[in-house]
């Protein structure tokens, strides 16, 4: 089976695509697209993770392909080769292109790109597949697990990053034992130990600096256990101690920790040091926020651009606005229009987030009703979707408050 289905990509693009899927790629010219071919290879029960339309396909055509890909071929990702500006990389979204790949893609990037490819392709059949006795049964074996790195980033601090970060990694472990991992990567004023009521005996500079550095199992003996079962790294205890944390170690530690474990929650210190762009690297998905404010709008916005421009934004990118409330003259809409794309997630300023922080019991631990609550509960399931549903969509945007 060809994991690849690259079509009017030059040689070297179609030859670096050859290589990192061991050989599982097929590359066509163009005239594959004239004779109607093109939807057969697709609509075949073990179509390809990814479709790469080259710099030969004229855009408006492999737009025109994207849409009618998501409808016959669910799991396989399109992804266009251009030089992306911001404009460009909306339009290829809007039309349901997964990624947008640079006419000079290093072999990483094409790498990273069909990593990516391949997780979607895999929960996307995941969650479509039927469950029935005969299906648990069968004998072919299970499919990999899907491997996903979340990061949470925003351009300032104060902006909820700690508290969506913790709550999706608690909702996350408490869906499945023993799944998922935070790591708290503000190193010098990082509180994820805080938000969740713990005393660590090891934080991330001892992790990375010890023998837990090259060695799992050791590794795994640094995290902190949380009730809930999620598995913690916590920051740096001094500043000092946080400064000596390079980005070739956290490369290291997240290389370590996503085979190790399903789910890798990543919080970040405000902006785009060193090493949250190195955590953006290995990212499957970026949690995007900002607060409902002129200038938290504005960083939001800047921040997806400057990541689109570097070709960080990884292919699970969800824009979060809280503390909405009374809108102080924003309208949602002008809101939308500012950042550029529709948000996915909007949450509301409610006392329950503060009183969780203070007292370090998340909001999904504790389970309430509150909307924050319910916004939360909707982000772990845009990452972790239930499989018995089947909708094969991920949620619209949830708004708390509006
Ligand atoms: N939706 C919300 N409503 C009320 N308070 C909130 C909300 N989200 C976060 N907070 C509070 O705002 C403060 C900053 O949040 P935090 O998650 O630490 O932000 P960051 O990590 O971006 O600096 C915390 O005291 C937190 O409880
Ligand atoms: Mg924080």
């Amino acid at each position: 089976m060809s994991t690849v289905l690259t079509i009017g990509a030059d040689g070297d693009l179609a030859q670096r695509f050859a290589e990192v899927s061991g050989g599982h790629a097929v590359a066509l010219g163009v005239d594959a697209l004239a004779d109607g071919g093109l939807l057969g290879h697709l609509v075949m029960p073990d179509a390809p993770h990814l479709l790469v339309l080259g710099p030969e396909v004229d855009l408006d055509e492999a737009f025109a392909i994207a849409g009618q890909v998501e409808v016959v071929a669910p799991s396989t990702s399109v992804v266009v080769v251009a030089f992306a500006d911001p404009d460009l990389w909306m339009e290829a979204m809007r039309a349901g292109v997964r990624d947008v790949l640079s006419p000079h893609a290093t072999e990483a990037d094409v790498a990273a790109v069909l990593e990516r490819a391949t997780a979607l392709a895999q929960a996307r059949r995941a969650a479509m597949a039927p469950v029935s006795p005969a299906s648990v049964q069968a004998s072919a074996p299970a499919p990999a697990p899907v491997r996903r790195v979340v990061v949470v980033a925003s351009p300032k601090g104060g902006v909820g990053k700690t508290t969506v970060a913790t709550n999706l990694a608690v909702g996350l472990a408490t869906a499945e034992p023993g799944s998922t991992v935070i790591v708290d990567l503000d190193v010098q004023f990082g509180d994820v130990a805080s938000a969740l009521a713990l005393v660590p005996q090891h934080t991330l500079p001892d992790t990375v600096h010890g023998a837990a550095s090259n060695d799992p199992l050791v590794l795994k003996t640094f995290l902190t256990p949380h009730p809930t079962g999620l598995h913690v790294l916590a920051g740096s205890d001094s500043p000092a101690a946080g400064d000596a944390v390079t980005a070739a170690d956290v490369a290291q530690l997240l290389d370590t920790l996503s085979r190790e474990f399903r789910y890798v929650v990543v919080d970040t210190a405000p902006g785009l040091s060193d090493l949250t762009l190195t955590a953006l690297e290995r990212a499957t998905d970026l949690v995007l926020m900002g607060s409902m404010d002129v200038p938290g709008v504005r960083g939001l916005r800047k921040e997806l651009d400057v990541l689109t421009e570097l070709e960080l934004v990884p292919g699970g990118r969800h824009l979060v606005l809280n503390f909405a409330g009374s809108s102080g003259g924003l309208a949602m809409a002008d809101i939308e229009e500012t950042v550029g794309a529709p948000l996915d997630l909007v949450l509301p300023r409610h006392d329950a987030a503060l009183v969780a922080t203070n007292t370090g019991v998340p909001l999904l631990q504790k389970g309430g009703k509150d909307p924050v609550t319910r916004g939360l509960q909707s982000l772990v399931e845009r990452l972790a979707p239930r499989p018995a549903t089947g909708r094969g969509r991920l949620p619209r945007r949830r708004v708390g408050a509006r």
